[in-house]
């Protein structure tokens, strides 16, 4: 196996608030992503490349051993199941939560829900889990139309401030799962590129719990 790391990173939202965490921990890429349409990137060091691609199929190329780590939604982990990977680290970033939600003031309805969300195996295990016989119903985005459209009777999706809910009349039911960003690594390169990832995984540690530390220190 090769000593090479290749360390999978999710564009998008996750990306900007990864890249300074990146750097505290003496990883910079050796050009600017955001001004390059290249997808695999070299570092300042001569062992780690990155690859930006979606945020969904981190877990993949992890677990199938394509990319050795990545850094991935844990909302993304959960839909994926995330077989083969070990998620050392919680990255502490782009904090939010997996809810259920629906229209103001409507009570869910009691028979078979209809549910829209694009995460179809969370919410089918979380409904199986409550009890309630539900319809899943797979969208890619703007689930918040559903419910107003008449296609379904509540969302799974991702909500921070909650905004997105209100601006359209909804407001969050329950919660399903805490959200943060994580560090995941292949199984089999834990053991075999162990002594590569061993340092790399405590100065991520180190920059987390500096950045931890000086935030608390800002917001006490
Ligand atoms: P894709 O474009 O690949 O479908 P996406 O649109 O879900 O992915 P982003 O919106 O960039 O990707 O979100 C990436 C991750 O950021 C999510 O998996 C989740 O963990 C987190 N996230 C999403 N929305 C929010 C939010 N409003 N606040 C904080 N974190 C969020
Ligand atoms: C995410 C999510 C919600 C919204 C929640 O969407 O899908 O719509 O954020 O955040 P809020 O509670 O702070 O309003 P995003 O902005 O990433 O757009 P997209 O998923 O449609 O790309």
């Amino acid at each position: 196996m090769s000593k090479q790391l290749i360390l999978a990173l999710s564009k998008g939202r996750i990306l900007d608030e990864t890249l300074p965490l990146l750097a505290a921990a003496g990883i910079t890429p050796a050009e600017d992503l955001g001004k390059s349409r290249k997808l695999l990137f070299d570092t300042n060091l001569a062992n780690v490349k990155l690859v930006i691609i979606r945020a969904t199929d981190v877990p993949t190329y992890v677990q199938l051993g394509a990319a050795d780590l990545g850094v991935a939604g844990k909302d993304v982990l959960l839909e994926h199941g995330a077989e083969g990977l070990y998620e050392p680290l919680d990255l502490e970033i782009a904090r939010c939560k997996l809810m259920t939600a629906g229209i103001d003031g409507a009570e869910p309805a009691r028979a078979r829900r209809r549910v829209a969300t694009k995460f179809v195996n969370v919410a089918r295990r979380y409904y199986a889990e409550q009890g309630i016989q539900a319809e899943v119903i797979k969208l890619y985005g703007a689930m918040e139309l559903a419910p107003l459209m008449n296609l379904a009777d509540e969302i799974v999706d991702i909500v921070d401030t909650g905004n997105t809910l209100r601006a359209n009349g909804m407001s969050p039911r329950e919660l399903i799962a805490p959200i943060s960003t994580r560090l995941v690594v292949n199984k089999a390169a834990m053991t075999m590129k162990h002594a590569q990832l061993k340092p790399l995984i405590a100065r991520l540690t180190d920059a987390v719990g500096k950045r931890r530390a000086s935030e608390s220190a800002i917001s006490p």
